[in-house]
């Protein structure tokens, strides 16, 4: 007497049979490689809680850039650590801002590299927050001034394009920013230029370590007021077809891991392409494992990138991206 299940696992026993039915497969394209860049030259400054990330002045970048294009990456998203932080965020939108600087070297030495532009001011002011911030009369407590924001990130955009940019990506969760900035975009002639939103981005304890890699911790409060909360399923779907609406093209999950039903819902509900953001948390709780020895970093790398790949997203922001992609070859 036989079962039928057994086939199965005998087919399981040998790589060819189980590559033949894999239903899930990851390629170096589905993979956006983050970068931080700093000023000076000829810095790689490594992050002392993301071991293998670094921040890195604009010639450095140029030479990542050129490496994720020899691996095959989908591209790269660019972190700004400016000069100098301020109430204004002047360093987000200056034409000679550190991200503008990166992306016209890029575009000049990798032209058909992808660039991803990250759209927040939390990094650029001088408080950490990713927007205005106005202190209440008399108290110590604050507001975040939406409309005011929405300015400088549709000014931040239009300098990003100018400089080259192929995507921009707003992470900010500012209310009406995809149409804000949509609309600047189009006024300014970049009509062409797609917008990848943070559509459902949760207020997370995984973003620490990326505080430290951009320097953007906030000085005072937290994000929960405009990130989103992480018990909320159904709101995050609401996040996203707002979005949809106000002309967003691509749409993103932050973070992953935790996030994976998120990310399969909005496969079923939506149709535009779907990225998900294996954040900084994700990757130094993986990397602290591996190196304790108490993971197979080969093994988890490509687990957890293939677990964020079944549950729907096909663009995969992660620290790991070059990684991947050698494994993968
Ligand atoms: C900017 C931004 C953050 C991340 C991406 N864009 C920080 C935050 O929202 O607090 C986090 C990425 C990571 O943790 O790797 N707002």
């Amino acid at each position: 007497m036989s079962f039928p299940v057994t086939r199965l696992r005998r087919m399981r026993q040998s790589e060819p049979l189980r590559a033949l039915v894999r239903e899930t497969r990851l390629v170096p394209t589905n993979f956006i490689y983050p970068l931080f860049v700093c000023p000076g030259a000829g810095i790689r400054k490594e992050i002392s809680s993301m071991p293998g990330v670094f921040n890195i002045s604009v010639d450095e970048a140029v030479k990542e850039a050129r490496e994720a294009k020899s691996l095959g990456l989908g591209g790269i998203i660019l972190f700004g650590l400016p000069e100098k932080k301020d109430e204004t965020a002047t360093g987000a939108w200056a034409e000679d801002g550190i991200v503008q600087r990166a992306t016209r070297a890029i575009k000049k030495e990798v032209p058909e590299l992808v660039v991803i532009g990250d759209v927040c001011l939390c990094e650029y002011m001088s408080h950490g927050h990713c927007g205005v911030v106005q202190k209440k009369a008399g108290g110590a407590d604050y507001e975040i001034l939406n409309d005011p924001t929405l300015e400088i990130l549709a000014k931040t955009a239009i300098s990003q394009a100018q400089a080259g940019m192929d995507i921009i990506a707003p992470s900010d969760m500012m209310d009406g920013r995809v149409a804000a900035i949509r609309k600047a975009l189009d006024q300014a002639g970049f009509i062409n230029t797609p917008i990848l939103s943070y559509a459902a981005k949760f207020a997370s304890g995984f973003y620490g370590p990326f505080r430290e890699a951009a320097d953007s911790a906030p000085q005072f409060g937290d994000r929960r007021g405009y990130q989103m909360d992480g018990a909320n399923l159904r709101e995050a779907m609401r996040e996203i077809a707002l979005d949809i609406e106000e002309g967003a093209d691509m749409i993103m999950v932050k973070p992953a891991m935790p996030y994976l039903d998120v990310i399969a819902e909005a496969r079923r509900r939506f149709d535009l392409p779907l990225a998900a953001y294996q954040v900084s948390g994700e990757y130094a709780m993986l990397q602290a494992a591996i190196k304790n020895g108490w993971l197979d970093r080969d093994r988890v790398i490509l687990e957890s990138l293939t677990s964020i790949r079944r549950a729907g997203a096909q663009i995969i922001l992660t620290y790991f991206a070059k990684d991947a992609a050698r494994l993968l070859s």
